[in-house]
C-alpha cells in the first residue's frame, strides 16, 4: 500500500439509529458481547456527520481533532470520538498522519433523551472506512460494510447494527450462519411483509440524562445473579424472533419484545446495586397499550431501550387506529406532548 504525501479530503453519511427486539446488555471485553441481539434499524432518527480530513505524511502526533455537535464544540462527545480514533491507529494506521474537522448532527431533539450513540458510532465508522478507501485506493471493497460494523461496534455495541438495512443481528449465534461476534450481519432470511414497514412511535417520558450509563449498566451484569440464564434466555429469543418475523406471526413477536423489555429492566434492578430507569409514565403507557390491545385486538406492542421512554411497535395496516389511540391516551404521558414518529428503515446513506 502506498500512501500518498498528503492529502486533503471530506466524506459525509447519513446513518440511522436502531431499536434492539432483542437486547445486547452484558459484554465482555472488548465489546465483545454476551449474547446476539437483533433490532429493527430506523429511518427518522438518524445522525449526519462530516469528517474533513488532512493527510500529512510529517505528521506523526494524529489522530488530533476538532469536533463540533450542531455547529457548537461538544468537549464531552469529542473527547469520546478522539479517545476512540487512537484506539483505531492499528487498523487504520494512517490515522497518526490526520488532523480531523467533524461536524456532526442529529435529526431527533437534544431534549428527546434518545441515546445518539448507535447513530453516531455507525455514522462516523462509515465515514473512517470512506476514507480508507481514499487514502488507499482501495474503491472496491466488497466487505465494507463489513468493516464499517466492526469499527461502529469498538465506537457502541449496539451501532454495529445501524450499518444494515431493515432487521441486522450482531453476536455469533451457533445457529445462525455468518453470526459473528465482531460485527453485524444483515437478516437474511425472507421477512414477512408486515415487518419491512413496522411503525416505531418513540414516546418521550422524560427526557433527562440517564442517571446510569449504558457502559455501567454493561458492567453490572458481570456481578447479577441471572447473568446466565439471562445469556441463554436471548440466543433463544433470537431464534423464535427470526421465526415469528419468518411466518408472520406477530403475536409470538410481540410476546418476544415484551419479554425483551421488561427481562432489561428487571436485571437494573436485580444487578449490585440495583437500580431503577422506568418512570411512573413508563408504566402508565405500558399498561395503556396492553389494556388498548386487550379490548381491540390489534397488534401493537412496546419495548423500551435502557431508558424510560417508550418504543411503541405496531404494523402499517393498522397505523391510523394506533395513532388515533395515541394520541387521545397516550401523549399526556408524554414528556411536552413529545413523540418521534419513525419506522423500520433502509439503513445509512452517503451524502455527495
Ligand atoms: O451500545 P450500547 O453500549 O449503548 O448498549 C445498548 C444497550 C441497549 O440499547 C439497552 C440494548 C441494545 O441491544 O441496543
Amino acid at each position: 500500500m502506498i500512501l500518498p504525501a498528503n492529502d486533503v479530503g471530506s466524506v459525509k453519511w447519513r446513518s440511522p439509529s436502531n431499536i434492539a427486539l432483542v437486547k445486547y446488555w452484558g459484554k465482555r471485553k472488548i465489546q465483545i458481547p454476551q449474547n446476539t441481539s437483533i433490532s429493527f434499524t430506523l429511518s427518522t432518527a438518524v445522525t449526519e456527520t462530516e469528517v474533513q480530513y488532512r493527510y500529512d505524511h510529517h505528521q506523526k502526533e494524529g489522530p488530533t481533532l476538532d469536533f463540533r455537535f450542531e455547529g457548537n464544540d461538544n468537549p464531552a462527545f469529542g473527547n469520546r470520538i478522539l479517545k476512540h480514533l487512537h484506539s483505531l491507529v492499528d487498523r487504520y494506521t494512517w490515522l497518526t498522519h490526520c488532523h480531523f474537522i467533524i461536524d456532526s448532527s442529529n435529526s431527533f431533539p437534544h431534549s428527546s433523551g434518545i441515546a445518539s450513540s448507535a447513530s453516531a458510532m455507525s455514522a462516523l465508522a462509515l465515514c473512517l472506512q470512506s476514507i480508507d478507501q481514499e487514502i488507499t485506493g482501495n474503491e472496491k471493497d466488497a466487505d465494507f460494510f463489513k468493516k464499517v460494523s466492526d469499527v461502529a461496534r469498538l465506537g457502541s455495541g449496539s451501532a454495529s447494527r445501524s450499518v444494515f438495512p431493515k432487521v441486522a443481528i450482531w453476536g455469533h449465534h451457533k445457529d445462525i450462519e455468518q453470526s459473528s461476534n465482531d460485527y453485524a450481519i444483515p437478516y437474511y432470511e425472507p421477512l414477512d411483509e408486515a415487518f419491512l414497514s413496522f411503525h416505531d412511535d418513540i414516546l418521550i417520558v422524560s427526557p433527562n440524562e440517564k442517571s446510569v450509563s449504558s457502559s455501567l449498566g454493561h458492567s453490572l451484569m458481570d456481578g447479577n445473579p441471572y447473568a446466565s440464564v439471562r445469556y441463554a434466555q436471548a440466543n433463544e429469543n433470537v431464534l423464535a424472533i427470526c421465526e415469528s418475523m419468518r411466518t408472520g406471526d406477530l403475536e409470538r413477536f410481540g410476546q418476544i419484545v415484551e419479554e425483551e423489555a421488561m427481562t432489561l429492566h428487571a436485571l437494573m434492578m436485580a444487578s449490585r446495586p440495583g437500580y431503577i430507569l422506568m418512570e411512573p409514565n413508563t408504566i402508565n403507557i405500558i399498561r395503556s397499550i396492553r389494556q388498548f390491545r386487550k379490548e381491540s385486538g390489534l397488534p401493537v406492542y412496546f419495548t423500551l431501550d435502557a431508558g424510560p421512554n417508550i418504543h411503541m411497535l405496531y404494523p402499517s395496516n393498522v397505523s391510523e387506529q394506533i395513532r388515533s389511540f395515541r394520541d387521545q391516551e397516550l401523549l399526556s404521558f408524554c414528556y411536552n406532548n413529545t413523540l418521534i414518529e419513525d419506522r423500520v428503515g433502509n439503513g445509512p446513506e452517503k451524502i455527495t
